[in-house]
């Protein structure tokens, strides 16, 4: 049939979309071409990426995001190749991204879906040639197509995603993305210009040895939180922490493992962005199997209530995360 021939190699991106457009019976192949365009600013941004230290693209941009985050060139590039992306297709009628302040209305009426994008995930290693990404939410507007966007389109919960993915710039470059039915990666053959499926139906191993958590700011970490890594020590599990969330959490989806960013004096709600960061990688950890939690609650049912908010993210292995949440909570409940 023909999605086992989906399986089968050299099977590129784009004909896996088509394969996979009858997971939904009645659809206009709008979200398939989306996904396309995503693909292509990924292509733009990969070559950026490959050529940063020659192209004299390196470096600091000399601004500061709404977050509060000196911007790199990179960011500012990657930011414009997904936003032109987005926006020449005609699928969205809006984007919020971490590098934008506001609500990015396109004044595309006619466009069903909206886009919460991190265009380039782990800024700080840019520089030193280490693994870097992009993070992507796609969510169908909630007013009628036809008529002006509002917050009630933006402010969506994570469990509306229709689709959610992110693409890997490491020793090779991947695509990988969920629209609901599992989740499946895609290696980029640069020569050809293509990407392949590489991985199919991943599936996040229960249980894992790793734990990746930023450990310079134990000082500042809950009781719990303290609890809880002391305990991967005691079973002599590995430490692996990239800095770049996409790097670490692709790791930890393939091998079997937690990643943590808590509450810390700093960031009091962590250090992660809701709506470009958590909730994509929420959608794909629970499609593989996994889990992702704040401490209290899974990822997908927080509402949010601010464009830029963060959250405490947990997220991997299921059993790693149920034990974090439990020790978390066990401490809570000692207050
Ligand atoms: P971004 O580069 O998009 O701002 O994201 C940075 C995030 C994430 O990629 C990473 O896991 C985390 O920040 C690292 O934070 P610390 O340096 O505080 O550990
Ligand atoms: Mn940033
Ligand atoms: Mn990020
Ligand atoms: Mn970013």
């Amino acid at each position: 049939d023909q999605s086992n021939l989906a399986y089968s190699v050299g099977v590129t991106l784009d004909r896996f979309i088509k394969l996979k457009q009858s997971d939904f019976p009645f659809a206009s192949g709008e979200l398939s071409q989306l996904l396309r365009d995503i693909a292509l600013a990924a292509k733009i941004v990969n070559r950026e990426t490959n050529r940063a230290g020659l192209a004299n693209i390196g470096g600091a941009f000399g601004q500061t995001n709404i977050q509060g985050e000196e911007q790199q060139k990179l960011d500012v590039i990657a930011n414009i190749r997904f936003m032109r992306a987005l926006s020449k297709g005609g699928e969205v009628c809006a984007i919020v991204s971490e590098e934008e302040d506001a609500v990015i209305d396109l004044q595309n009426n006619s466009g069903k879906y909206v886009v919460a994008i991190d265009p380039l995930d782990g800024s700080s290693n840019i520089d030193v040639n280490i693994s870097i990404g992009t993070i992507f939410s796609i969510y169908r507007r909630k007013t009628p197509i036809g008529s002006p966007i509002t917050a009630e389109d933006i402010m969506q919960p994570g469990n509306q995603q229709v689709a959610a993915g992110y693409v890997l710039y490491g020793s090779s470059t991947m695509l990988v993305y969920t629209t609901g039915f599992g989740v499946n990666g895609f290696t980029y053959e640069n020569s050809l210009g293509e990407f392949f499926l590489s991985h199919p139906d991943i599936q996040a191993p229960k249980n894992g040895t790793i734990y990746s958590i930023n450990e310079g700011l134990e000082m500042e970490w809950s009781s719990g939180i303290k609890s809880y890594v002391f305990s991967c020590k005691e079973k002599r599990f590995q430490s692996r922490y990239i800095g770049s969330l996409v790097a670490d959490f692709h790791r930890n989806l393939l091998k079997g493992g937690i990643y943590l960013y808590p509450a810390t004096s700093k960031n009091p709600s962590g250090k992660l962005r809701l709506l470009y960061e958590a909730n994509a990688l929420a959608f794909l950890i629970e499609q593989a199997g996994g889990k992702a939690s704040d401490g209290k609650q899974r990822i997908l049912d927080i509402q949010p209530e601010s464009l830029h908010q963060r959250t405490p993210l947990f997220i991997g292995s299921q059993n790693m995360v149920d034990d974090a949440e439990q020790m978390i909570q066990c401490f809570e409940s000692e207050i």
